[in-house]
């Protein structure tokens, strides 16, 4: 038997705030992470008009809504004195952002003398997927090594995991990441911010057939990724046109998309090959797109290995994956992050 862990999360690294409560027990060979409770508030609203997340507007809301959350959640019972651990985002992620959380859960930790960590942001998207379906019924030992895919709104990588609490980073952007190339085109074609699931929405009543844009990177020997180039592509097309019909439009969001999830899915099954990989993990904010969900999904199929993908409310930003990861770094001894905010944490 393991010993059970009572841990409060928090979260603030860019436009969400959230705490999560959860009771993780199980250890490293078969982890099992129950929310007790989970509390986000995003700030989309306030950012909207600028077309992207502002920094101090996002430091601004954080203040008020960290107060405003963490009372809601003792008016839920919440009651600190019985936590083990106050777990927090130290990175990477806007800095001034990411303070507010750190400063919060210092306090907090400071006055009812509990431990306190730092969580690495990314480490929180890559253990999500504890929250699937999939891990909820799974041995973990026979699943790797297991391949993983993040694509978030800063980051793109592909991961060999020889085991759950090991991985090694063997490919990543050279330049945008997914979600950010989703955003970027998503404003060309004058979408509100977010731009991702506005995009993917309109690529729905699109052909992606209509237009032939680059797979940039896929013929290359490697699992590395680059966006910009077609985001630039996008942005010729779009320049070339006298007018622009909402069906065209539909299908450059279509064109866009599957050249992407084309890029994403090809670079992911090449790796699954080349080192053996027993399972396929998805995380990050662009794991919400139904289209790469259900890519991969086919391919796990065809390869006969589980496919882990956290469910709704998981891929983007929030506490509960923050708690799930911080219980995997008490299990690794791993040395910790300093409790300090670091815009360009590397996983
Ligand atoms: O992981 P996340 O919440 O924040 C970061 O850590 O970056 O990811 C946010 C990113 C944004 O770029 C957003 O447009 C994208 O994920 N995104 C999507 C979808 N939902 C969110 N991109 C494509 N399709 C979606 N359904
Ligand atoms: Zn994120």
């Amino acid at each position: 038997m393991t010993e059970t862990k009572k841990i409060l999360a928090i979260e603030s690294s860019c436009d969400e705030t959230s705490f999560a409560v959860l009771e993780a027990s199980g250890g490293l060979a078969a982890p099992k992470i129950t929310l007790l409770h989970h509390l986000i508030t995003s700030q989309i609203a306030v950012h909207r008009p600028f077309g992207g997340v502002v920094p101090n507007l996002a430091k601004r809301e954080h203040l008020k809504n960290l107060p405003f959350l963490y009372n809601e959640l003792r008016a839920k019972g919440f009651d600190i004195r019985t936590m083990d651990l106050v777990a927090v985002t130290v990175g990477p992620g806007l800095e001034p952002a990411l303070w507010t959380g750190i400063n919060f859960a210092k306090a907090l930790a400071a006055a009812y003398k509990k431990p306190i960590l730092g969580v690495n942001h990314l480490e929180g998207h890559l253990y999500s997927f504890l929250f699937s379906d999939a891990a909820q019924t799974r041995s973990f030992p026979l699943l790797f090594p297991a391949i993983g895919l993040i694509v978030s709104g800063g980051h793109t990588m592909l991961l060999r995991m020889p085991s759950l609490e090991t991985w090694k980073i063997i490919g990543s952007t050279l330049d945008d990441a997914a979600g950010e190339a989703y955003d970027k085109v998503a404003r060309l074609l004058s979408l509100p911010y977010p731009g991702g699931p506005e995009l993917e929405k309109l690529a729905k009543k699109g052909n992606a057939a209509a237009i032939a844009f680059p797979r940039p990177m896929l013929n290359r020997k490697n699992y590395d990724f680059s966006f910009s180039g077609l985001k630039t592509a996008v942005l010729y097309h779009l320049k070339k046109q006298e007018k622009l019909s909402a069906r065209m439009k539909a299908d450059v969001a279509a064109a866009f998309q599957e050249a992407v999830i084309d890029v994403l899915v090809k670079k992911t099954e090449r790796a699954l090959a080349a080192y053996g990989g027993k399972a396929l993990i998805l995380a990050g904010g662009v794991a919400g797109n139904r289209s790469l969900r259900n890519e991969l999904a086919a391919l796990a199929k065809k390869e006969h290995i589980p496919f882990f993908v956290p469910g709704n409310a998981m891929n983007t930003d929030n506490a509960a994956m923050i708690g799930a990861a911080a219980y995997i770094h008490t299990l690794r001894r791993k040395r910790s992050y300093p409790l300090k905010a670091n815009g360009n944490l590397s996983l």
